[in-house]
């Protein structure tokens, strides 16, 4: 039974907040794959941290870049919420790099962009084939 002292939206709201710090990322040569990602994205590599090469978010999420050879790599979606002020920026250095972007999360409609929830969204493969996203807005959901 609901608290009636409760405010309305307080259920909806997680009991402990928590925020993502760092996730690996799989690849098959670490340095190429971080370097890629930053280059995109206008970030910096850090200091390699034993088996992980970080890339910093600048959210406090960190990508640790991460060899993994025994193995075929699974595909992930990492996505990326960006200044709509460099996106630009950010699929001119696909082009110059000749990485195919696309509007959708299924690469049908390569060399557009999207215009998801009032924003500018495209999907690219990595060295790896994860599945990368860079929008300017956060995906609205109902
Ligand atoms: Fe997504």
């Amino acid at each position: 039974m609901p608290n009636e002292q409760q405010h309305p939206n307080e259920s909806e709201l997680p009991e402990t907040a928590v925020q993502l710090n760092h996730t690996a990322v799989y690849a098959r040569d670490r340095q190429l794959s971080a370097e890629f990602l930053a280059v995109i994205l206008g970030l910096k590599i850090g200091a390699p941290f034993g088996p992980f090469l970080p890339v910093d978010l600048g959210n406090g999420v960190t990508l640790d870049y991460y060899e993994k050879r025994d193995a075929p790599i699974q595909s992930q979606h990492y996505a990326f919420l960006v200044p709509d002020e460099q996106f630009d920026h950010m699929i001119a250095r696909l082009e110059a790099v000749g990485v195919t972007y696309y509007a959708d999360p299924s690469h049908t409609e390569p060399g557009h962009i999207n215009r998801l929830f009032g924003g500018r969204g495209a999907y690219f493969d990595d060295p790896d084939g994860h599945n990368m996203e860079i929008m300017t807005r956060p995906y609205v959901r109902p």
